[in-house]
């Protein structure tokens, strides 16, 4: 590969979103450049204004010093187009968990990138192989997939597509490392790990709510207090997003074509009525006003 393993310095992110705006943070804060872009141009401000609100956060913590949030902040460049990204060593393609859009995203950048650029997803799910069979450049593909919220969770899933070079991976591990966060392989099956493990437990919970087995508030208490869970499991779906939650399950439904895996049908109505959790307003829970109010 013509970039040494250790030589990424530029890194663009694709989509602005709760997970985009987390890449960027996080590797602005690791010395890397950044360009920010969103098909929306709106998500790029609020993109920034999510980081420097964060970073703030973390220096009142004691997280970080002054002098690096600052400098952090200038490493970051809003690009409203995405040919703004073409001399990026590493673009990671965090936007809407939905493969037309992600295929789409890449029949339009991958042209205007250096030959030797590394593409990554974070993709919750979908098929890094597949992905990787819709762009340019199959063997530097690979999936990082952060967790959320992504400057406060510590742990980045590594997936290799079947046609990804070693050069491609040992790059993405250095990548993570650098960012501080400690990363495990995952074989590219849909979910990978944890959202094959995680999404049916959320999914079962929400069916527990269809069926009237309890409240939401019973639910994630009982999956808090009785199962030492940080959150609870309808909590947990807000913050990551309904509609990421239902493409997920229907990646794994469709995937693994087992029964086991069906959405459950409450989930489709909250997605439906643009209920998609905190980043709507509402989902299980109303956040509008100053507390969350459970909506079942
Ligand atoms: N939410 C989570 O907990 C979580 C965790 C890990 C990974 N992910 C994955 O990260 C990705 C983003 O999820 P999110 O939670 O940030 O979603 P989000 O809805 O907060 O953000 C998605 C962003 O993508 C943008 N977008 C849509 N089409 C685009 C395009 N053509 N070009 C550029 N931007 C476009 C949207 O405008 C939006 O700002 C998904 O693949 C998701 O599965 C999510």
């Amino acid at each position: 590969m013509a970039i040494p393993m250790n030589d990424i310095q530029s890194v663009g992110v694709i989509g602005a979103g709760q997970m985009g705006n987390g890449i960027a943070h996080v590797a602005a804060l690791a010395g890397y450049t950044v360009y920010l872009n969103d098909v929306a141009k709106e998500r790029i401000q609020s993109g920034l204004a999510t980081i420097t609100g964060n970073m703030a956060r973390q220096v009142a913590a004691g997280r970080i010093d002054d002098e690096a949030r600052k400098a952090a902040v200038e490493r970051i460049t809003p690009a409203e187009n995405l040919d703004e990204l073409s001399e990026m060593d590493l673009v990671v393609e965090a936007a809407t968990e939905n493969e037309q859009v992600k295929r789409k995203i890449y029949a339009q950048v991958c042209p205007l990138l250096k030959p030797e650029a590394v593409l990554a997803t974070n993709t919750s799910s979908i098929s890094i192989t597949r992905l990787a069979a819709a762009t340019d450049r199959p063997e530097r593909f690979v999936g990082i997939h952060f967790m959320n919220p992504v400057p406060v969770m510590e742990f980045v899933e590594l997936v290799r597509g079947i046609a990804t070079a070693d050069e491609t991976f040992a790059l993405a591990q250095r990548f993570v490392e650098r960012l501080g966060k400690v990363s495990a392989v995952a074989e590219d099956f849909p979910a990978f790990i944890v959202n094959r493990i995680l999404l049916p437990m959320i999914n079962e919970a929400i069916y527990t709510l269809y069926e009237g087995v309890g409240s939401v508030i019973a639910i994630d208490t009982a999956m808090r207090l009785g199962a030492n869970h940080k959150m609870g499991p309808l909590q947990l779906a807000d913050f990551i997003g309904l509609d990421t939650c239902l493409s997920i399950m229907q990646v794994l439904h469709d995937g693994l074509a087992d029964s086991k895996y069906r959405p459950c049908p409450l989930l489709v109505k909250y997605v439906e009525a643009g209920w998609l959790g905190r980043k709507a307003g509402r989902g299980f829970y109303d956040y509008r006003g100053e507390t969350p109010v459970p909506t079942r």
